[in-house]
This record gives C-alpha cells, structure tokens and sequence, in this order.
C-alpha cells in the first residue's frame, strides 16, 4: 500500500469560521449571476474543501485562516470582516499553497477533479490558486456556464469587457430596429412592459374570465412612493361577455388598499379570479372549478388578455395605463409576422417531455416553444438572428477563441431575455420590475405574466444587469486590466484549467491515477432535476451557441438517461413503485461514478464529498456506497448552511448542513472485520477526539455530525463488517455508535460528574437544548438523539410525556405552559408525582409564570419535596446552562426566564443550584440612551 501523507482536512476544519462565510453568500455575486445554475455551493465552502484536501496536515488552523484570505490574527483574534468569496488570495497565499502542495504532493500544481461541476464552484476556487483544474459536468448549460465563469477571464482579463459591450450594444441596436413596429409607444412615452393574464370562457355565462389572483400593478410596502400604488380595476361586462378595465392610482389607504384622488378606496386583492387553481368569473361570480380549468389549458381553449401597460415618460418614473388600439394592433402583427417562421429551425419546437415535475405538462406545454406567447417568441427568434449576424461579424475581426468567448457571453445574456419574458416570468408588484421565471426550483407557468418591450427594453436591461459582471468576475481572480491570469503567477497556462462535457462514470479524458486530488459535490436523490429544468436554457443555447460548441449541443434536450438523479417519471408504467426503481437507478449510477473516481485518483489521493445533509439515513446509503467502491472515510466535517439569525433567536434550528466526507482509497488487502471489536474502537475513537473538535469551536449539533468522522473512520477500514451473525452491518450502526458516545460526553461534560442518575427523558431534553440551542429541530434528530439516550419510546415523547409537537417532519419542543395544557403534569402540589425531573421543572415554571410570584412556586417546591431533592437542584443547574441565554428581554425563552428569575429571587435556591448570570446585553440599554 502507498504511504500516504494525512491532509489538513483529515485533521480540522475552521467550521465555525465557514458557517459566518457561508452566511456572507446568501445574496448576490457575479459568479452566481453569471448564468442561473441549480444548488451552486458557496465560494467560501468550496475554497476550504479544496486547500484542507490539499495542504499537508501539519499547517497550523490560523495558517490555513490566512491561505484562505483572512487577515492574520491580532493578539489571537480572528479577522471578522474578511469575506471570503469576493476576496481573491493574494500573490504570496497563492506561492504559499503552492510552496505547501510541493511539499506534500511534489508538484506546485496538482491536478484537482470535480466531475459533478455544476456551476462551477469548486474548479472556481481551484483555478483561484493557479491549481490545475479539471472540470466537467453532464450537463451542456453547465458547462457552458463555468467556461463564461472560469476559463474565459482568465483568459482574456478584464479587457474582454469592451468587446463584449461593443457587441452588446450592437444586438440591441439591431434589435431596436427589427422590432420597433411590434412595440409602439404613444407621443412621449415609452413602453416598457405589458402585463397579460391568461383567460378562460366561465361555463356559466360564457364571459372571457381573464384569471389573475390580484390586480396590482405597484405596491411597494416600505415608507416611499406611498402616494404612488397603482392597480387595474376589472369591471364586469355581462352584455359583451367580457370584462373591461379602468386604472386605479393613489395613495396607500387602510391595509392593502388604495385611496384614490375622490376619497374611494379599492383593494385589488378583493376582485381575484383565481386562488388555488379555482376560478371566479366576475360577470356572474359562478365559481370555476380547477379540473374545468385544467382542461381547457391542456385542450389549449385559452387565450392571453392584455390588461396594462408600463412606461416611461423622458427619464421619469414607470407610470401606467391601459393598452389601446395601437398596442392590439402590434401585438397582431407580431403574431402574422411569427407566422412567416412557422417551419424554421429558429423555433424551438422541441418536445416538452411529461418529466417528474408535471405541471407544465398538465396546462398543456407540449414543446418549448409554447412557454412564451406569440410576441415573446417573435422577439426571441430576431434576437437568435441577429446573434447569428453577429458571429459572421465577429470571425471577421477576431480570432475564433475570442469569438467563442464574446458569442458566449451575448448568449448570456440572451438566456437572462428568456428567463424574464416568458409565461413563467412574474411581475414583481413592490419593484415594478420583472422576475425571472428560473428564480424557482420548478417550472411553472404564471397566471398573470409580464412581457417586456423586444425592441428597446429587454435585451437592453437584460444586458445592463449583466453589463459588469465579466469585469467583476476577473476581479474575483484579481486580475488586472491589461493582464489576463492569475497576478503573482508569472507564466499562467491557460490549458492548466480544463471544462469537460462528460458524465462521471465514464471520464475517458483522464488517465489512470493521474489525479491527486478529488473535491466533489454529486447530486442528491430528486432533490433537483436539473436536466428537466435546464432544458429550458439548453433548447436555445443549442440556437445560439450550437454552431460553437458542436460537441455539447447534438441531442435533442439535455440527456436525462445518463444524469445521476433519481427521477421517478422515467420510471412510470413498470410495475414498481417509480420512486424505488429511480432511488435503485440514481444509487446504482453514483457506485459507477464513485468506482470511475477510484481509477483516476492517486493511490496516495484525496477525495472529498460534499452533500447536503437531510436525514440520516443519507448518511448511511452515501457512506456505503464510498465503502463499496474501495474507499475508507477518513474524517467528516458539517458546514451549517442556515440563517445564524433564526439559530440565534434559538427558534429553529434546521440542521441545513453541507456536509463533508473525507476519503481515501482502502487498501485493497485489509478484509473483513468483526462489528463487536470494531464497536468500542468507534467509541473511544469519538471520546478521544471530541474535545479537539470543542477546541476548534465545533459544538452543538456540530459535535454530532463532525463525531461521525472517526466513526466511520474506524468503520470503513475493512470491508464488509459483520455482526456475530455473518451479517453485514451498515455504516448506520457506526453513526449511532458516535452518537451515543458524543451524547455521553457531552452529558458528563454538562453534569460535571460522571453518575448523576438523571432519568432518561431529562438526559434527552437537556441534550436536545445542548445540541440544536433551537426550540425547533428536525423529527428525525430528536429520534436518533433519543435512540442515543436509550430508556424510553422515541415515539412516547410526544404522546405520552408532551415534551414535543411534531409536523412534518419538524419537531418543537413544548414550553412549560403547552406541556400543563396538554396535561403532561399536575401543578397541584398534592396530586404532583416526579416521573422525570423535567416536569418537575417545567412544573414550577408554569406555576412561577401563571401566578407571576414566588410563593406558590416555594409552596409547591416544599409539599413535593423537590427543595431538598438534590437531583432536582442539579437538573434546574444543567438546564439553565443549556437553554440559550437571549439578550433581547422580548426574546428570551421562558424556561431560561423563569428558572434564572426564580434563581435570582430565591435564596435556597441560591444555596444549591451553582448559576452564573450572563452578562447583560448592553446593546439594547445603549440604544436606549441615545
Ligand atoms: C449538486 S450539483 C453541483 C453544483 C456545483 N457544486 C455548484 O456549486 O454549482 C450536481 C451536478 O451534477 C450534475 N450531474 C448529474 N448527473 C451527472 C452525471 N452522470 N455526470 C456528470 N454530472 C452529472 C448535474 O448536472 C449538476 O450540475
């Protein structure tokens, strides 16, 4: 077996630093904005998963605080102001990693993998040190997205931007000119914006029902333009069968209302034709029901009705009115001139398949083209054509690779122009602007969509919110105007960085064992169906960039059979339940992906996994499908992907982690092992190194997941392991194994004795609190906790003992008063029996809360004998010290409250309960002051 040098990342990780850093990415970044892809991994999370895969184990965690791009620590404080993802590391952290990779791999460069690439986010941080990168993705838009966002800056710098915005500039010229006569304006004015809803004949009274769940046009809910809200009123026409419209503008009234200029106050929320799939016809409110709906969508019996009209005056506000005659007009003429392009090539009339998420289908979409309504194809089939122009312009006068760089771009933006004029763009009431159809996870056609101006509007705000983003996204590789590469790298090889179309089991384009390094970030299940949802991106970019790219755009749509997901609708009409034989198909293909890992990788190389921690039971299937593919997990890291804002509220606690898997090849010698001389190893393996892990500031239910490392670590040296049975046993009982012994430590730790005898449901609650310092918390955490616990039914927690409620998978903890409601315990201090020490607690903290005063609560401490029960003191002490201490009186929880409260109050509780009052949070007092 190949020695192999331990990494970083198989010792420690800064989890609490990535946790602020993931946070910082929650809004916008060039490189996200780039182009929309699905589930992207934030900069910051990615960076680290790559140098802790790389660095050698010996760099100490401030070193690897400042090669991520931190300020060095002042007198041991961590720079808190640093945000990774928009800070390129500087020349001397780049020769520093470089320096570092030398000496634990022999090269400055090592090669670095990421076969599921998506949008880019790891080869992004790889390609940030100069490292070289290997990249590819099944998917064609992806891989035309990381080029836009990798290869080509670096390539090119920051100059490109001129080019791009000579040609950006020239397409809206042309398209200003092609189109004008299909969107006119009247004197003064100019369109923006058309707001349509789709209609429906009411079976009732046969009145045109144009279907829209309000009437608004602008609403902005914060303090300015108050005086501006502005909506359309529909007004019945019975007699014409039809409904009319008049445009209601004034100032904010009462609620949702507005108050026009005579007083009359109107909410268009009040004339909705349609909530939840239900219609309402306003000429003789007869009730339409969703399946008579549905099928005159599917059936096509539909038109669209336009209802108003943004625009401009000079360079004023957005003002509204009703569309006349000349705005029907046009509109008519798109549609003759759309007719001229019935058979061409431009149009694309790809099939839309049924796929997994049925709800375009089921309206009726049976190619793509059928997203847009007739002038927003119109307008889109000029643009492709005037790209098309384009190209033949650019070959003139640069050479092909610029050209491929600057038509990507333009397609770029083009892509942006369909996401926001389609049937599934919305109209954003409080901006007066257009969302894009792709901000969802879904596609899903909108009732009331917006449509914006071809000629002059739409590319030109598409390219406007782009207008900058090359630029910015050199300057995220810190490259210079009139350079290109890496700065601090002298001679940087483009070729070093290499965006491949392939599918992860089958990576032809590397040699055997070529790779040192592997950072990942597969698929998950259905969580997302990227293939189905990026068709709507790929049946164009096949239009605009096919000639380009020949090799990624041959098929019809992108390939659904070979994408490592599990889609059931592949898996419809065979006699099994779909949901099983595609979970069968999605594991089946990540064992060939992570088997075509093991050939490429070192003997002596790393790979990590990144994946989105739900339940855990993924844990399990994941963890043994590395097994079986020969590799050993070494260590796992979690990242919390929540909000810090609601875990500091100590509401919710979501356990939205990404978590990391370490691995490296097993050596192919070491067989099988025995689970009962493997079961106390995992113990004390856990034990041991726990409070490393609370030194590096991970804790809560951090501990626990990060605990599952040297779990596994013991767990996947050998394979398979058996129980005395002969049977093979599942990485599961490796990760219950942890918990148990992460729930043990962390209870002697809180206890500070080792025999305190508390009774199983107290253990469990107060481990609850100590582990997720939330109210909230998934259903299947508190099981697994409870299952480490032991002692009691997990399911009794919430019907017997009312400690929790649980829906939906989410459960909450019950506060005192909920749990007397529900009966849980007496308060009566005569019927009251001590079944566990926590309703002895939550006992008087009902009694302190209803009677607002301390003597019924010493009454009943001294009838039940819980004062002078030394249990009962230990266990108000450890409860005070886990639930969260909130600042913001309003805020606090009231168990805390209470028993601090009654601490403060009570003298003999003074005497046996050892409490600390944590210090007052002057932020709210100062403000106060001033
Ligand atoms: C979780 S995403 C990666 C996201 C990426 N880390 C980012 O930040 O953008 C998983 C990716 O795997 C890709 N994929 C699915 N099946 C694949 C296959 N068989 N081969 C290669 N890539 C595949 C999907 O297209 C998707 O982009």
């Amino acid at each position: 077996m190949t020695t192999r040098k331990p990494v970083f990342i198989e010792k420690i990780m800064p989890v609490k630093l990535l946790n602020e850093q993931v946070y910082y990415e929650h809004g916008g970044n060039p490189f996200k904005g780039l182009h929309r892809w699905y589930s992207r991994k934030p900069l910051s999370f990615s960076r680290a998963s790559v140098l802790g895969s790389l660095l050698p184990e010996g760099v100490t965690i401030e070193e690897f605080e400042y090669l991520l791009g931190l300020n060095r620590r002042v007198a041991g404080m961590q720079d808190k102001t640093t945000k990774l993802y928009k800070t390129p590391p500087s020349p001397d952290r780049i020769k520093k990693v470089q320096e570092l990779c030398e000496q634990q791999w022999g090269t400055k460069t090592p090669v670095v993998l990421d076969a599921f690439a998506g949008g880019g986010s790891i080869p992004f941080e790889a390609a940030r040190y100069g490292l070289k990168v290997l990249a590819s993705d099944l998917n064609p838009v992806a891989v035309v997205t990381m080029k836009a966002a990798i290869e080509y800056p670096l390539k090119f710098g920051p100059d490109l931007q001129q080019d791009i915005d000579k040609w950006v500039k020239w397409v809206g010229d042309e398209a200003e000119k092609r189109l004008a006569e299909f969107f006119p304006s009247l004197p003064g004015e100019k369109v923006q914006n058309y707001l349509w809803a789709h209609t429906v004949v009411c079976p009732n009274c046969e009145s045109t029902v144009p279907l829209s769940p309000n009437w608004w046009l602008y609403k902005r809910p914060e303090k300015q333009n108050l005086n501006k809200w502005c909506a359309v009123r529909p007004i019945p026409n019975p007699e014409q069968k039809r409904v009319d419209f008049e445009l209601v503008k004034g100032k904010k009234g009462k609620g949702n209302t507005i108050v026009c200029e005579n007083g009359e106050e109107y909410n268009p929320d009040d004339f909705s034709t349609i909530g939840r799939g239900v219609g309402k016809c306003l000429c003789c409110e007869n009730v339409i029901e969703s399946s008579y709906i549905d099928e005159k969508l599917l059936n096509k019996d539909y038109i669209h009705e336009m209802y108003a009209i943004a625009y401009q005056v000079n360079s004023g506000g957005l003002k509204f009115r009703l569309p006349e005659k000349l705005d029907f007009e046009a509109f008519s003429a798109a549609v003759l001139k759309l007719d001229g392009y019935a058979n061409s090539l431009l149009i694309p009339s790809e099939g839309f398949p049924e796929g997994e998420d049925t709800r375009c289908y089921n309206r009726g979409v049976r190619s793509w083209d059928q997203m847009f309504n007739s002038r927003q194809l119109l307008t889109l089939v000029v643009y492709v054509e005037i790209l098309n122009d384009v190209k033949a312009k650019l070959q003139i006068e640069y050479e092909p690779e610029k050209v491929e760089a600057i038509i990507t771009y333009l397609a770029l933006v083009f892509d942006r122009c369909v996401d926001r004029n389609c049937r599934l763009s919305i109209w954003h009431t409080a901006r007066a602007s257009v969302e894009r159809a792709s901000t969802q996870h879904t596609l899903n056609l909108t009732w009331n969509y917006p449509e914006i101006s071809g000629s002059a509007e739409l590319w030109k705000s598409s390219a406007d919110a782009f207008a900058s983003d090359y630029e910015s996204l050199c300057l995220l590789f810190g490259t210079k105007p009139g350079s290109s590469g890496i700065p601090g790298i002298e001679a940087f090889e483009p070729k070093s960085i290499q965006i491949d179309s392939a599918s992860a089991d089958s990576l032809i384009h590397i040699p055997d064992q070529s790779v040192f390094a592997i950072v990942t970030d597969p698929p998950y299940y259905a969580t997302i169906q990227y293939a189905e949802l990026s068709d709507f991106f790929y049946v164009w970019q096949k239009r605009t960039l096919g000639d380009i790219f020949p090799d990624l755009f041959w098929s019809d749509l992108t390939d659904k059979d070979r994408e490592a997901v599990a889609n059931p609708s592949r898996f419809r009409n065979m006699g099994m339940s779909p949901e099983e034989l595609a979970n069968q198909d999605y594991e089946a293909k990540m064992a060939l992906a992570f088997a075509e890992y093991h050939r490429v990788l070192r003997d002596d190389g790393v790979m990590t996994v990144q994946f989105n921690h739900k339940d855990s039971g993924a844990w399990d299937v994941l963890a043994k499908s590395l097994i079986d593919a020969g590799f050993e997990i070494t260590a796992s890291w979690s990242v919390s992907t929540e909000n810090p804002q609601n875990l500091h509220q100590a509401q919710k606690n979501s356990v939205s982690s990404t978590v990391l898997l370490v691995c490296r090849k097993r050596d192919p010698n070491s067989g099988q092992a025995w689970w009962d001389d493997l079961r106390p190893q995992v113990a004390h393996l856990v034990e041991q190194r726990a409070p490393e892990f609370e030194a590096n500031d991970i804790d809560g239910i951090d501990l626990y997941l990060s605990a599952f490392g040297p779990a596994l670590n013991v767990f996947s040296r050998h394979s398979p392991i058996l129980d005395t049975s002969g049977n093979e046993v599942r990485p599961e009982q490796a990760f219950s194994e942890a918990r148990k012994a992460v729930a043990n430590y962390r209870f002697r730790k809180l206890a500070q004795t080792d025999t305190l005898g508390f009774d199983p449901l107290t253990t469990w609650y107060i481990l609850a609190w100590d582990a997720f310092r939330a109210r909230e918390f998934p259903f299947d955490e508190a099981r697994q906790l409870a299952l480490a616990v032991g002692g009691f039914n997990v399911s009794d927690l919430a019907k017997t003992h009312k400690l929790l409620d649980s829906t939906s998978g989410i459960c909450k903890l019950l506060t005192p008063d909920q749990r007397f409601k529900k009966r849980a315990f007496s308060t009566n201090p005569e019927d009251f029996t001590l079944t566990s020490l926590i309703d002895g607690l939550h006992a008087l903290i009902a009694i302190y809360l209803e009677e607002q005063s301390i003597d019924p609560v010493r009454r009943f401490l001294k009838t039940t004998g819980l004062l002078s029960n030394d249990l009962f003191m230990r266990a108000w002490e450890v409860t005070l010290r886990v639930i969260p201490h909130i600042g913001d009186e309003r805020k606090r929880m009231p168990e805390e409250k209470a028993l601090a409260d009654l601490w403060l109050a009570m003298d003999e509780i003074k005497a046996k309960v050892r409490y600390e009052q944590p210090e007052l949070d002057l932020g709210d007092v100062q403000q106060s002051l001033f």
